[in-house]
């Protein structure tokens, strides 16, 4: 398959995605389950989902929020028949009762974030070895550790933090919980990806579309871009290639997560400005174009529709979507209640369409 002009795939799954909650929530929600069969839902609400039963009532708003959503003018869809996958935002304090009382109502994994990493990461992890007991029922129990793998040592350089954590955190975590099942979210660098290709099944990383498709560059490029700002932030051009090579290998450690975290523009577009892409609205025309810019696409499906399903031991999709080969123009901005959220690449023209 070099460069065909359509291509049909399983329908994919989104292994990374924040949807928000309340009106946010409402905004996003059909952008992701139009084309998504299912996704990991991020716990880093405000506050954070930390309980099983924070869990359930986030996916029953979810679904309520779905419900209403109505189908794009003139575009058939696959229809919203979607899945939410819930988490739960790992702290000091989760206790291995609250482990098992998750896996036990199908919460499918538990995020780690070190404190004050990221978005709403305050309550997040402020010693990994405060966890290990929840750890302990998590590898018991087959439950997947999903990382946001970034030091946050202010002496360590930004654009360092993700290769650091491995060589400080990582591998004597792994060492720790052998048997445990971990993904590295949204690598970012070559040393990331290199470290998850050479590790056994238990360790997978997803792989952001505009992680594929930029480098550091974007973020200044005539001027400061902030919808380019991102955590991990993007990086230099080598570890971008680098992750290209990963997705496009073929390899089944490495799957499709979007990380697409919707900001409100002007939230963005701040002195202070909010980490976070989104890419919701048009994520698999963006990873089409990554794959095809290496002539990989015949590596697309595996990645973005079974490669994360067998890492978690859930079932592969059956349905299928279709991607062509056809300009797509890109809306300026999208509504967000009273404010608006720039998609990545508003205003241009993407080379792949979304059919149905
Ligand atoms: C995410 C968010 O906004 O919730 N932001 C981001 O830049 N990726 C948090 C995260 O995934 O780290
Ligand atoms: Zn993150
Ligand atoms: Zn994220």
């Amino acid at each position: 398959m070099n460069s065909p002009q359509e291509i049909t795939i399983t329908r994919p799954d989104d292994w990374h995605v924040h949807l928000r909650d309340s009106d946010a929530l409402s905004k996003v929600v059909g952008h992701t389950a139009f084309q998504f069969a299912r996704a990991v839902v991020m716990p880093n609400l405000k506050p954070p989902v930390t309980t099983t039963e924070q869990a359930l009532a986030y996916k029953a708003r979810i679904l309520a929020s779905l419900a209403k959503v109505k189908l794009p003018i003139g575009l058939k869809g696959v229809g919203f028949a979607f899945e939410p996958l819930m988490t739960l935002y790992l702290t000091d304090t989760t206790t291995a009762a609250e482990i098992e009382k998750a896996k036990g109502a199908g919460i499918v994994a538990v995020k780690l974030y070190p404190s004050g990493a990221t978005t709403n990461s305050d309550s997040g992890v402020t010693d990994i070895r405060k966890t290990y007991s929840a750890l302990e029922a998590m590898q018991r129990l087959g439950m997947p550790l999903l990382i946001h793998a970034e030091v946050t040592d202010s002496s360590v350089d930004l654009f360092d933090r993700e290769a650091v954590f491995i060589d400080r955190y990582l591998i004597q975590l792994r060492k720790d919980f052998p048997e445990l099942k971990i993904v590295m979210e949204h690598i970012t660098t070559e040393e990331a990806a290199q470290y998850v290709q050479a590790g056994n099944q238990y360790l997978g990383a997803t792989i952001t579309a505009h992680h594929l498709l930029y480098n550091r560059n974007a973020i200044f490029t005539g001027g400061i871009r902030p919808h380019y700002y991102c955590l991990p932030v993007l990086k230099r051009e080598k570890h971008r290639v680098a992750l290209v090579k990963a997705a496009t290998s073929g390899s089944p450690k490495f799957f499709l997560g979007t990380d697409s975290a919707p900001h409100a523009a002007h939230l963005k577009e701040h002195a202070s400005g909010c980490a976070g892409c989104y890419t919701a609205f048009s994520a698999m025309e963006l990873y089409a174009e990554a794959f095809d810019s290496v002539g990989a696409l015949e590596h697309l499906e595996a990645f973005a529709s079974f490669n994360g399903a067998d890492f978690y031991g859930l079932p592969r999709n059956t349905g299928k979507i279709t991607l062509r080969r056809e300009s797509c123009q890109m809306p300026e901005y999208l509504a967000f209640g009273r404010a608006k959220l720039i998609p990545l690449r508003a205003g241009e023209a993407l080379p792949w369409r979304f059919v149905s």
